[in-house]
């Protein structure tokens, strides 16, 4: 069936898209817009026409599933030019979103006329590319440079009420978008082609300084990301030269950006998050249990954070703590950060009282018998949670969802206690957790299908990515992370500092570096769970310096010092000349030569301890797709988006070369942490890759 069709209605021509599911300008869809363009132009009985789309949106952009192939005429930069040069006047019909090329062929056409529900953006910046179909040079001209600036780079959508105040839409309205649209057209036959790219910009008002100045307010967000210089350079270009030579500039920084791994490593991203929540045995079919009200066991940490996301979507929520102080200090805390919110504008206050009125804090169970799912978050002792889940299994409903926050225990064993371990799972949330996005979803041995789709449908209500592992200590994200954090540890024991190792992890894109991380999380943790373990079960080269640190009372940032140091009230790590010291003697009593290591030694270190570990999960079926653990590793442990995840920067390095300086590292290091992953060797053996891996995967 034709994607483009053309529906005459008296002298209006009526252009319908239709190419689901998001009307993506696939090759198809372009051709017919041009073939639409030259039978209007053609038609005498034609004096104006409307392009609207059939389905849930408007054209959602170039279609990112044809970006690894050969491009195909006509090209996008051709039949928007085609559309723009028309003598009859072309209105836009939007509804839904109109995405980068959607919008670009929006603002191709003379007029724009929007449903008050749609939205317009130019999220091209998030695939690593840059609106390449004029949009850089017609969006400046019509909603102005400082919105064209804030919309390219941020690649937010823009509601309809906005985009008219910015002059991108000319009429909103409620309903009747068809009519309302061929009712423009009709108003403005005699005034023939308004073209958004014979616009002009006062090109005095925007000089150096000012792009300097937005340079410098984006810095921070957008260190490491290729695109967004190349952005600015073309709303330069827009504002310094006529339309052919600045759509010629853009068209160069485009395949700049289209060449350079990032590009393909955010797009990798964008397919990881679709599919993340197709899970083998789960369907559109499999029925989902109904949550209306949520209990959460312990108020500390984790617990209120975990609490806010369900307030958030307006869920009642009941939150049950061992002790009165403990729930009032509980529930303060998240009275506070509701309010820190509320300070900022972000909500008003009497939000903050609306979400607070969704709490109720008890310390008896029985109060948690009418909700239909309940999260433990208490301490992480495995004799602990068992009191507390023989304790629910008493009060909670039948088909209630049981589910526990834990970080490293078996859900299996936590299960077992109750009478009804299909109703079990983990939940596993991120600190803060009503901030961080991931949700590492447990399917314990016999949880059923009903509860673990449930959960993976409440994910997407509380805004959450999840993603769903099997049971094994710390499952995929602290498994792998223990991995790194050891040979970050040892790097430093074998010749750098702490702050050498943060410094080439940051610099590789890392939100933070290892150390940083390990003080805000607080050392002694870790040193707390080592003290009941034995020597030969952990590698001791990497933790009795950070031990020694630990009783020097120096905990982290929560005791002022740590692995480093800190000024009253900062958060800004400084070396510790005292930790320095107590590095050199450590290495010293172990008989370890120091020498340097380089950054690139460091990161590629790190990043094989991170693929070989993945690649054992992904393996064993711990995780269901490598694109899982990517999106595991940039959502919850600050792993740059444009390098992929760990599983697609190995992807780039070629599998094979992966494997083979793991081999080399056994070699180097000792063989008791390096040894290859079977997953690994069989796909570096054949030539493959994590990705080809993942399109073999059901789900
Ligand atoms: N190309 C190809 N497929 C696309 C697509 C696109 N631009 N946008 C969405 N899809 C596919 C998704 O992969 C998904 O497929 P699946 O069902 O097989 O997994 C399906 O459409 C539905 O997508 P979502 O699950 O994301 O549906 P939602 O309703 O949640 O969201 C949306 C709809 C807001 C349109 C969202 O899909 C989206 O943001 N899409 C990307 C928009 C975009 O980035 N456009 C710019 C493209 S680059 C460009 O235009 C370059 C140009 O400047 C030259
Ligand atoms: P926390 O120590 O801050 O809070 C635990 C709370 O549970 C305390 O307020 C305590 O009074 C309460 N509590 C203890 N026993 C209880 C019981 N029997 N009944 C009711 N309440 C009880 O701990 P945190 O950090 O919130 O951790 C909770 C859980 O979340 C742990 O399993 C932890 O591993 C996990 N987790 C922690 C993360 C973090 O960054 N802190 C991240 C992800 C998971």
């Amino acid at each position: 069936m034709a994607t483009v069709s053309i529906e005459n209605r008296d002298n209006i021509a009526l252009v319908w898209v239709d190419n689901p599911p998001v009307n993506a300008l696939s090759h198809s869809v372009r051709e017919g817009l041009k073939d639409a363009m030259a039978a209007i132009a053609n038609d005498d009985t034609i004096d104006a026409a409307v392009i609207a789309c059939r389905g849930r949106t408007f054209i959602a952009g170039a279609d990112i599933r044809e970006f690894g192939a050969p491009p195909k005429a006509p090209h996008l930069t051709e039949v928007v030019q085609i559309i723009e040069d028309m003598q009859k006047p072309i209105v836009a019909a939007i509804h839904g979103t109109a995405l980068g090329g959607g919008l670009e062929v929006a603002l191709s056409c003379h007029y724009r006329v929007a449903l008050s529900t749609a939205k317009i953006g130019l999220p091209e910046v998030k695939l690593g590319i840059l609106p390449g179909a004029g949009g850089t040079q017609r969006f400046p001209r019509i909603a102005g440079v400082e919105n064209a600036l804030d919309a390219i780079i941020s690649g937010r959508h823009i509601k309809a009420k906005q985009a008219l105040s910015w002059g991108a839409v000319d009429e909103m309205v409620e309903d009747g978008l068809e009519e309302s649209a061929m009712a423009f057209a009709a108003s403005v036959i005699g005034k023939g082609p308004r073209r958004t790219g014979e616009m002009t910009i006062d090109g005095d008002k925007y000089d150096q300084a000012f792009f300097d100045a937005f340079r410098a307010s984006i810095a921070r967000k957008t260190r490491g990301y290729f695109a967004p210089e190349r952005c600015i350079r073309c709303v330069e270009a827009a504002v310094k030269l006529p339309l052919k030579e600045g759509l010629a500039a853009e068209r160069e920084n485009f395949q700049e950006c289209f060449s350079n791994p990032q590009a393909r490593a955010l797009q990798h991203m964008f397919f990881a998050e679709r599919q993340v929540s197709r899970v083998p045995g789960i369907s559109k079919d499999t029925s989902r249990r109904n949550i209306k009200k949520v209990g959460i066991i312990g108020a500390g940490t984790m617990g209120g954070g975990i609490a806010m996301n369900f307030a958030n979507i307006g869920m009642p929520v009941t939150v049950l703590e061992v002790q009165q102080e403990a729930l009032d200090r509980g529930l303060a805390v998240v009275r506070k950060n509701y309010e820190h919110t509320a300070s900022k504008g972000r909500m008003t206050q009497d939000d903050v009282e609306t979400r607070m009125a969704l709490f109720t804090g008890t310390m008896d169970y029985a109060d948690l018998a009418d909700c239909d799912l309940i999260i433990e978050a208490v301490f992480e002792t495995m004799d602990i949670k068992k009191t507390v889940f023989t304790a629910l299994d008493k009060v909670a409903k039948p088909g209630a969802i049981l589910a526990s926050n834990t970080s490293y225990l078996s859900i299996d064993d936590i299960a077992d206690v109750t009478s009804r371990p299909t109703d079990v799972l983990g939940l596993h949330f991120f600190s803060p957790a009503n901030v961080m996005r991931l949700l590492e979803i447990v399917r314990a041995d016999k949880t059923a299908d009903d509860a673990l789709a449930t959960c993976i449908d409440l994910a997407k209500k509380i805004g959450k990515v999840g993603v769903v592992s099997g049971v094994c200590h710390g499952f995929i994200g602290n498994r792998m992370l223990s991995q790194y954090a050891r040979e970050m540890s040892l790097s430093v024991i074998e010749g750098a500092m702490p702050h050498d190792v943060d410094k080439a992890m940051y610099d590789f894109g890392m939100a933070m570096g290892p150390m940083t991380v390990s003080d805000m999380a607080g050392l002694d943790i870790g040193y707390l769970n080592r003290k009941g373990m034995d020597r030969a079960e952990y590698e001791t080269r990497a933790t009795d310096w950070i031990d020694r640190v630990v009783e020097m009372d120096r905990k982290g940032l929560k005791t002022g010092a740590g692995i480093y140091d800190y000024d009253e009230g900062s958060r800004t790590p400084k070396p510790s000349e005292t930790v320095m010291n107590v590095i050199l003697e450590e290495s010293a009593k172990l008989g370890i030569e120091r020498t340097e290591k380089s950054a690139d030694e460091i990161v590629e270190r790190g990043m094989l301890a991170l693929i070989n570990e993945g690649a054992k999960i992904l393996g064993e079926g711990i995780a269901i797709r490598a694109s899982d653990i990517d999106i595991v590793y940039i959502n919850g442990y600050g792993f740059p988006a444009f390098r992929g995840g760990p599983m697609h920067y190995a992807d780039q390095m070629g599998l094979k070369a992966a494997y083979e300086k793991i081999l080399k590292n056994a070699e180097t290091f000792g063989p008791r942490w390096w040894e290859p992953a079977p997953l690994l060797k069989e796909l570096a053996e054949a030539n493959s890759s994590f990705a080809e891996y993942d399109k073999k995967q059901v789900g």
